[in-house]
């Protein structure tokens, strides 16, 4: 049966935290949680199973999100209408990045912020990142375009910062000169 996480609010100062580095074996609670929160971002991003569950369109999560204070991040995003693909990353870093820069045009969103905040939020384009799989094992992937934004966005929960503090307050919005915009 589904029921739905409890996901904190951008008020919560857990979201504020840093996170420390998870250590393995993860506990069960761990890799259940893991589980339905991969469940819940693909639900939330198929039409009728999110509006059955009330659920708001995510591709990401981190564990802050879930009152947890430790390096894991879930990703699933959507590669062709209801293609899914799935990325759990403990300890993830960024290796390398590209000198370019992105954002998402329509601005971000995220889970714990039940508001719209517009603003362009910048981005590298494309981003290494390295990490664990839930069974420790060494895993990397190289992330462009959206993708690289949803890696970017949930490591930045892990260090407490939400994408709204990356929005320049004097200057919001970006033109197609000084940024590629998605
Ligand atoms: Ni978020």
């Amino acid at each position: 049966m589904f029921k739905k996480l409890n996901i904190l609010d951008e008020k919560d100062k857990r979201l504020r935290m840093i996170s420390k580095d998870a250590t393995f074996p993860l506990s069960n609670e761990d890799k259940d949680l893991i589980k339905r929160a991969i469940d819940e971002l693909t639900y939330s991003q198929i039409e009728n199973l999110a509006e059955k569950y009330e659920l708001r369109p995510g591709m990401g999560l981190a564990f802050p999100q879930l009152g947890l204070n430790k390096r894991i991040i879930i990703i699933v995003h959507e590669v062709e209408d209801g293609v899914f693909d799935e990325y759990v990353f403990v300890n993830p870093k960024i290796i390398s990045y590209s000198n370019e820069m992105i954002a998402a045009d329509v601005g971000e969103g995220c889970l714990s912020v039940n508001r719209e905040v517009e603003g362009h939020v910048p981005r590298y384009a494309r981003v290494t990142v390295e990490g664990y799989d839930i069974d420790g094992n060494k895993i990397k992937v190289r992330a462009r375009e959206e993708l690289s934004i949803a890696f970017q966005h949930e490591i930045d929960h892990l260090n407490g910062i939400l994408f709204y503090d990356r929005i320049n307050k004097d200057k919001p919005f970006f033109n197609e000169n000084e940024i590629r915009l998605i």
